[in-house]
């Protein structure tokens, strides 16, 4: 059975965005797949170094809400990287393989450092990202990884690192091929990609309370000022989120929009119940799992191992086809 590997960086409570792109396709993969899903802590020290406070807090959050997505520990194993230390010694073989200009020319390090403006902050580990990342790949000889666009290129890097190792020491690692899943755009409130760092996020945990109250701070089309002027639906966030959450209803709730019967008070409210209304069997979930924290750590901490066992498989033919063992 073909091998799939995916993991997420502990940043928080994930958003909506999260689940319908990368959970929702977890969900579905680990049906067909041999599923390997982990929590990149440290990748999250690429760019946290200096408040590491949040990250076992942030750890449990993922858990939580990949558990309530219905992300399943008997259909596919969940680790956390920092529990395989593997991950870390295959990252140093790698790295002196790896020559400079391939991980100085990496895009999406490039754009890591100019959005959260690290410049002379940037690390010698956040230059090491993909290196990092391909060996959290080839570790479990992963066929396919389900990621998002901007991750593509730290794709290509591990597969010319794995080219490199096999032409230097002998065929051991496949090539790991990007799943790129067609997700449905949701848009924050305002407009632009939705992002915890923007502020413009739906979490799972919201309360329903604290979605309406975000929901009705969405921007809307600029031109229907009053309840009456007749609006663009095609050009209004909230339409696009009803796309979303209020399938079945778009094409009344446009027509009444361009006519100027509907007003945005009104549409944001019901954009708000359909959401509260889609995501409470999630919720309800995540809150029942919540309190059975001591568990889900346990479950994670079971990954953990059963993901050790295949990482010291994989690094003891590494370095035995690198003539060091
Ligand atoms: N870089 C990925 C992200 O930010 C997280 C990640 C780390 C990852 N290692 C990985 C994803 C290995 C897929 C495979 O989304």
């Amino acid at each position: 059975m073909n091998r799939v590997l995916s993991g997420m960086r502990p940043t928080g409570q994930l958003h909506i965005g999260h689940l319908y792109g990368a959970m929702a396709n977890y969900v579905k993969l680990q049906e067909k797949y041999d599923s390997f899903f982990f929590i990149a802590d440290l990748h999250a020290l690429t760019t946290k170094y200096e408040h590491t406070e949040m990250i076992k807090q942030n750890r449990i959050e993922v858990m939580l809400d990949w558990l309530a997505a219905g992300i399943d520990p008997e259909k596919s194993t969940l680790f956390i990287q920092s529990k395989v230390p593997e991950h870390t010694y295959l990252h140093l073989l790698l790295s002196m393989i790896v020559p400079i200009p391939w991980v100085e020319r990496n895009t999406t390090v490039k754009d890591m450092i100019r959005d959260l403006k690290l410049k002379e902050n940037a690390s010698y580990g956040l230059l090491g990202y993909p290196i990092l990342m391909t060996s959290d790949i080839i570790l479990y000889k992963a066929n396919y990884v389900p990621v998002g666009k901007d991750q593509v290129h730290h794709l290509e890097i591990a597969r010319e690192i794995v080219r490199r190792f096999n032409r230097f020491y002998g065929e051991l690692f496949p090539e790991p091929q990007p799943l790129l899943t067609e997700y449905p755009a949701i848009p924050g409130i305002d407009g632009k990609k939705m992002s915890k760092s923007l502020d413009n996020d739906i979490k799972i945990a919201d309360s329903e309370e604290t979605t309406q109250k975000k929901i009705m701070r969405a921007i809307t089309d600029p031109q229907k000022i009053r309840k009456n002027d007749p609006g663009h639906p095609e050009v209004c966030t909230v339409f696009k989120l009803h796309k979303v959450f209020s399938k079945g209803e778009t094409d009344q709730i446009a027509k009444d929009c361009r006519a100027g019967i509907l007003g945005c008070v009104a549409c944001k409210k019901h954009l708000a119940e359909n959401i509260n209304k889609t995501l409470k069997p999630i919720r309800d979930r995540r809150k029942e799992l919540a309190n059975k924290q001591k568990e889900i750590e346990e479950i994670f901490e079971e990954g953990s191992k059963k993901a050790r066992k295949v990482a010291s498989e994989t690094l003891k033919q590494t370095m035995e086809h690198m003539k060091i063992d």
